[in-house]
């Protein structure tokens, strides 16, 4: 199978998903101005939007001070389609975060358990700020509440890959956002 013959669809170019990456830039700058910003990016999957943001927000003038950089590692949903609604820390970030402005950086947000556990988890930590940022947003199958303060695009409900979302590790490095076609998740 080529990732040619996998795509059904395009969802989102990758010159539409850069200039959401930089209203995104633009909106969290207006919001610290001149203060120190700490990026947490949610890996494996928000790896590409966290570097792109991160590289978008020192573009924007009169922004963040200083922009630190880290990440964690969670894992929720194996190597299915479907959540397994239990999220597991694999690796927590290096820094301590009290007293700091700290940006979540989620590349999709479906069921909201895996932001959820991540803003329970670091509001804990008693942080000056906590704010949170999802490229793509699929708002149909919420389980719970959780607030996002910076949204990319919306999706349709679908599971979707590229930009670093991936079915059963694959897909991660499509620079677009795509839809597969049905057979590849009977094979
Ligand atoms: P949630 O806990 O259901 O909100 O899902 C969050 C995590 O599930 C994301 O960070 C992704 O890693 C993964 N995920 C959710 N929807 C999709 C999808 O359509 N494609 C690939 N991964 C997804």
């Amino acid at each position: 199978m080529t990732y040619e013959q996998a795509i059904a669809r395009t969802l989102f170019s990758t010159s539409e998903i850069a200039a959401a990456i930089s209203r995104l830039a633009g909106e969290i700058a207006r919001d610290f101005p001149g203060q120190p910003l700490t990026v947490l990016g949610v890996l494996k999957g928000a790896l590409y939007v966290t570097v792109d943001l991160v590289r978008a927000l020192s573009r924007v003038p009169d922004g963040p001070s200083t922009v630190e950089l880290d990440f964690l590692v969670v894992s929720s949903y194996g190597n299915s389609t479907r959540s397994s609604g239990e999220v597991r820390l694999l690796k927590d970030v290096g820094e301590n975060i009290a007293g700091k402005n700290v940006l979540v950086v989620e590349d999709i947000v479906d069921n909201g358990l895996t932001l959820q556990y991540l803003r329970s988890l670091l509001s804990g930590r008693a942080p000056k700020t906590l704010r949170s940022c999802v490229l793509f947003d699929k708002p149909y199958n919420r389980r719970v509440d959780v607030p996002i303060d910076y949204v990319g695009l919306v999706a349709p409900d679908a599971f979707v890959v590229g930009y670093g979302l991936d079915y059963g590790e694959s897909f991660r490095n499509l620079p677009y956002l795509a839809q597969l076609r049905p057979w590849v998740f009977s094979e």
